[in-house]
């Protein structure tokens, strides 16, 4: 038996026990460095996945279930009703720390389920205890997304084309998640099957997630990147080198619109104009069955200077304004497939979603 993917780095750990540290490879400063940001406070956490030192939808949502640990271990609570109440406080300010991405809130209301069950079923046990299942429950989410992205790359692979090339843009790999990514995770699985494209990568303005992150991380797993500028994917396409389009996701609405990095819609415009298949990886839960349709995913604004500074050097005249959202919505009836952990959902995408997760 082979033995399965393994990412050659780990994009979150935590360290030691209940007042453990949460270690980030710190994404701002790659490809440049490679060094671990340890967060100790949940302002910590915010920070990180305010400034992006940690993201992608799956990366955030375990750093904020090792932030409530973190909140417990600020706390010091006395008794089980004061810890309920620490983590209450830490999620509503984990919570705010960035609005797209479902999987922040997702795994926020997993470790709050999971701390009143405990104390309903164990109203007289020690703090500690309680403490000790809420540090594995944080484990557990960090464990099965390992697992989640090992299924979604044997559920995606076949998708890909034999010698041709594949347009991602953003990363979905595993500096987004805690194993091999989902949109690159099904690429590395493609390739250890024996399958030969190339992987054209967006570089991905405002913050180059395209070329700073994607670009070192194909490169780690032993897959030579092609990088492009985000304007030059219509003319590839055009010349036929592109055979699929692979993106992640942020937030999937119950009818299948997609919310991803900011560009991904563009790419599917185009990608239907050339009768391309454009295909979306995301675990389930990046489904948020709550909202009927992507006009009511809130869309991340971030910093204009971002849009007119280049890694910090201004390149826009001082009067220039800037405007920046960070992701888009793709709606559903350009989506060829999303990829999950449960199997592939094909179009009609609502029918689909309703079908594989209608009792989520
Ligand atoms: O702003 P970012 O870098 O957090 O945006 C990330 C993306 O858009 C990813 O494509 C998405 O979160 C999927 S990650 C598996």
């Amino acid at each position: 038996m082979t033995e399965p993917l393994q990412p050659p780095f780990h994009t979150i750990q935590w360290d030691g026990g209940l007042d453990g540290t949460l270690l980030l490879l710190d994404q701002r400063k790659l490809p440049a460095e490679v060094r671990f940001l340890p967060c100790r406070t949940v302002e910590d956490v915010m920070e990180a996945i305010r400034t992006l030192a940690v993201r992608g939808a799956p990366a955030i949502g375990i750093a904020a279930a090792f932030g409530i640990c973190i909140g417990l271990s600020q706390a010091k609570p006395a008794s089980i009703p004061q810890a309920l109440t620490a983590i209450e406080d830490a999620a509503v300010r984990l919570a705010s720390s960035r609005p797209t991405a479902v999987n922040l809130f997702w795994a926020l209301e997993r470790m709050e389920k999971a701390a009143r069950r405990f104390a309903e079923q164990n109203p007289t046990s020690d703090v500690r205890d309680f403490r000790r299942h809420l540090l594995q429950e944080a484990r557990s989410i960090l464990q099965e997304d390992i697992e989640t992205c090992r299924a979604i790359g044997e559920h995606g692979w076949t998708l890909i084309p034999d010698g041709g090339g594949v347009l991602t843009h953003c990363n979905a790999g595993a500096l987004a998640t805690a194993g091999i990514g989902t949109a690159l995770g099904i690429l590395y699985t493609a390739r250890r099957y024996g399958k030969e494209f190339t992987v054209y990568v967006d570089e991905t303005r405002p913050l180059l997630q395209g070329a700073r992150l994607t670009a070192w991380e194909l490169s780690q797993f032993g897959i030579r990147p092609t990088l492009i500028c985000d304007n030059m994917a219509a003319s590839l396409m055009k010349a036929g080198k592109i055979s699929a389009v692979l993106v992640g996701a942020d937030r999937i609405a119950a009818n299948g619109d997609t919310a991803n990095k900011i560009g991904t819609l563009g790419l599917s415009i185009l990608a239907a104009h050339f009768q391309i298949p454009f295909y979306v990886a995301a675990p389930t839960s990046t489904f948020d069955l709550s909202i009927p349709s992507g006009q009511f995913i809130p869309i991340e604004h971030r910093s204009p200077d971002e849009v007119c500074s280049f890694r910090n050097l201004r390149i826009a005249p001082p009067d220039a304004e800037g405007y920046n959202p960070a992701f888009d919505v793709t709606d559903a009836e350009r989506i060829s497939a999303v990829i999950t952990e449960k199997g592939i959902l094909r179009p009609p995408l609502e029918k689909a979603i309703r079908q594989m997760l209608g009792t989520k």
